[in-house]
C-alpha cells in the first residue's frame, strides 16, 4: 500500500492543487493530512473542501484548535492571530463543524498521525523535546512509525536498539529504506508554508511493501498564492515567507 502524508496546507491551495496533481500521478492508495490545513494562507475554505471531497482523513491541528475553541488565539503572536480571525470569517459554518471535530490523533494503515508529537499532542514541538523524553516516547510507541508536522520541516527520526537517530531529509526529492526492526518519526514537511530554505510544496510517500518513505518536492506558482495573500489583507509575513 502506498500512502502520502501531508502536512500544514495553511489555506494554500495553490500549492495544494499542485500535490493533489502529484499524488495523483503517483499511484497512491491512501491520504492522510497531519493538521494545520487553515491559518496563514488565502483560501482556507477551498482547502477544505478539496481535503472533503477527496474524503482524505485529517488530524486535528494546533491552527484548526482556535476553530474549536476562540480562546486559543491567545497563544498566537498578533500576525498569526489576525490570519486566524480572518480565517475564521471566510470559512463556512459547516467547515467550522468539520475542522471542530477533527481527532487529536489518527492510528491507521500501522501508522500512527499527529499534528504536533507523540502520542497525541497538536501543539508540542519536536525541537522542543529533551533526549530522554524522545527516547521514552519513542520506546512505549506501540506503533512502528508516527507521522509529525507542526515544524513545517523534514526529518527523520529513527529509534533502535534503545538510540536515537537523527537522518536529514534537506536537500531534495529523495528515498529512505526503513529497517523493520527500528521505530520511526517522520516530520513530514509543509504543503503551503515550508520553512526548510526551499519554495516547493513537501509532502511524503510510505510504501509499506518496500518500507521505503520518499520525500516529494512540488513546484507550484509561489507568486499567484503571495498574490491572493496581499489580496485578502493578510499579514505580509506570510507572504514573504513563501518565496526563499
Ligand atoms: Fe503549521
Amino acid at each position: 500500500m502506498r500512502l502520502a502524508v501531508v502536512s500544514d496546507i495553511h489555506g494554500n491551495a495553490t500549492a495544494f492543487r499542485e500535490v493533489l496533481r502529484d499524488i495523483d500521478e503517483c499511484r497512491i492508495d491512501a491520504v492522510v493530512c497531519l493538521g494545520d490545513n487553515i491559518g496563514y494562507g488565502p483560501e482556507p475554505e477551498a482547502v477544505i473542501n478539496m481535503l472533503r471531497q477527496r474524503n482524505f482523513a485529517s488530524v486535528m491541528g494546533n491552527h484548526e484548535m482556535v476553530i474549536r475553541n476562540p480562546d486559543f488565539l491567545e497563544w498566537f503572536n498578533p500576525a498569526a492571530r489576525l490570519s486566524l480571525e480572518k480565517t475564521m470569517a471566510a470559512i463556512s459554518i459547516a467547515n467550522i463543524e468539520y475542522l471542530s471535530g477533527l481527532p487529536d490523533y489518527i492510528i491507521a494503515h500501522g501508522c500512527r498521525f499527529v499534528h504536533g508529537f507523540p502520542p497525541d499532542s497538536p501543539t508540542s514541538y519536536m525541537f522542543e523535546i529533551y533526549p530522554a523524553e524522545m527516547e521514552k516516547t519513542m520506546a512505549e510507541m506501540t506503533e512502528p512509525i508516527c507521522f509529525i508536522g507542526h515544524t513545517h520541516e523534514l526529518a527523520l527520526i529513527a529509534y533502535q536498539e534503545k538510540s536515537i537517530n537523527r537522518i536529514s531529509l534537506d536537500g531534495g526529492a529523495q528515498s529512505h529504506f526503513l529497517d523493520p526492526e527500528a521505530k520511526y518519526i517522520v516530520n513530514a514537511g509543509s504543503v503551503g508554508q515550508p520553512r526548510d530554505g526551499t519554495s516547493e510544496a513537501k509532502y511524503v510517500i510510505f510504501d509499506d511493501e518496500s518500507q521505503s518513505l520518499e520525500i516529494r518536492y512540488v513546484p507550484y506558482d509561489v507568486n499567484d498564492t503571495i498574490k491572493k495573500i496581499h489580496a485578502a489583507g493578510l499579514p505580509r509575513q506570510h507572504a514573504l515567507r513563501l518565496s526563499w
